[in-house]
């Protein structure tokens, strides 16, 4: 049986994720694609990080990798100790819903359910009460500013609310790590730094750890480390320091 090796919140100094040699290879026709060409990075707990470089560099990828969504074709890549390509399918399932908060690059949200019952979906598999799960649901509402659509349905929202209603789903359980790929793209200045602060404020309150995957100048500017994809490979690996 699976044992779940829960992630202690008092080793400030290991790595929320390790990725070795990692490589990433999709089929094309009879040929194939390198999207991933052999990436080493580690990532502290609290790190406050993002993916940044062109279109096609890779970045959405290896989230993926690091989200337990996708298997390296070489190397490895660990979360949280726990080697992404040997988790089975229900063991990586159980590290997403414990552990990680994902931020798609496409909001995911259902349709047919209200944004109260998708931001609320993550909870329904942890060990919440009714009364607890509303709480942290408007909560999280409020974080991104969008407690009176709560009972809106998806398809009744502009893109920019939809990706708020994404933003909170990832962060009502507040997890231990955050991966979030272009969290911004639809949202205007003002929301987008509204969001932003408060993953800041998470980061700093909580020691919750993101990933960011983005080429917006505003995600770039909260960033405490850029990493640099060109072509699946580490260009860059920049720390700020004194932010
Ligand atoms: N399932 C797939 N099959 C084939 N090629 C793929 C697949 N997924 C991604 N790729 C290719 O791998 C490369 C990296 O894609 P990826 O989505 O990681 O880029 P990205 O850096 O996230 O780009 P963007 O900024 O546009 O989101 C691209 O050239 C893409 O076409
Ligand atoms: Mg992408």
């Amino acid at each position: 049986m699976f044992v779940f090796n829960h992630y202690n919140k008092n080793m400030e100094n290991s790595h929320v994720i390790k990725v070795e040699k990692l490589v990433k290879r999709f089929p094309i026709g009879k040929g194939e694609f390198t999207a991933l060409n052999g990436i080493d990075l580690q990532f502290s707990r609290g790190e406050f990080a993002g993916l940044v470089g062109p279109s096609g560099s890779g970045k959405t990828t290896l989230l993926n990798i690091v989200g337990s969504l996708d298997t390296p074709t070489e190397g490895e890549a660990f979360v949280l100790d726990h080697a992404v390509s040997r988790l089975s399918a229900k063991e990586s399932a159980w590290l997403r819903r414990k552990e990680l908060g994902f931020i798609f690059q496409s909001y995911n949200l259902l349709a047919v359910h209200t944004v109260f019952e998708n931001v609320e979906f993550p909870l329904l598999l942890l060990d919440y009460t009714a009364a607890e799960r509303k709480k942290m649901v408007m909560d999280a509402l409020e974080w991104v500013g969008i407690t009176d659509k709560a009972k809106s349905k998806p398809p009744q929202l502009s893109g920019g609310e939809c990706q708020r209603v994404a933003i909170a789903r990832a962060m009502v359980k507040k997890p231990s790590l955050v991966l979030a790929d272009e969290p911004t793209a639809n949202l205007d200045a003002a929301n987008s730094h509204n969001i932003l602060k408060t993953m800041e404020n998470l980061n700093r309150d909580l020691k919750t750890t993101f990933l960011f995957a983005t080429h917006d100048d505003k995600v770039i500017s909260y960033l405490k480390r850029k990493i640099y994809l060109i072509d699946g490979k580490v260009d860059k690996d920049e720390k700020i320091i004194n932010q």
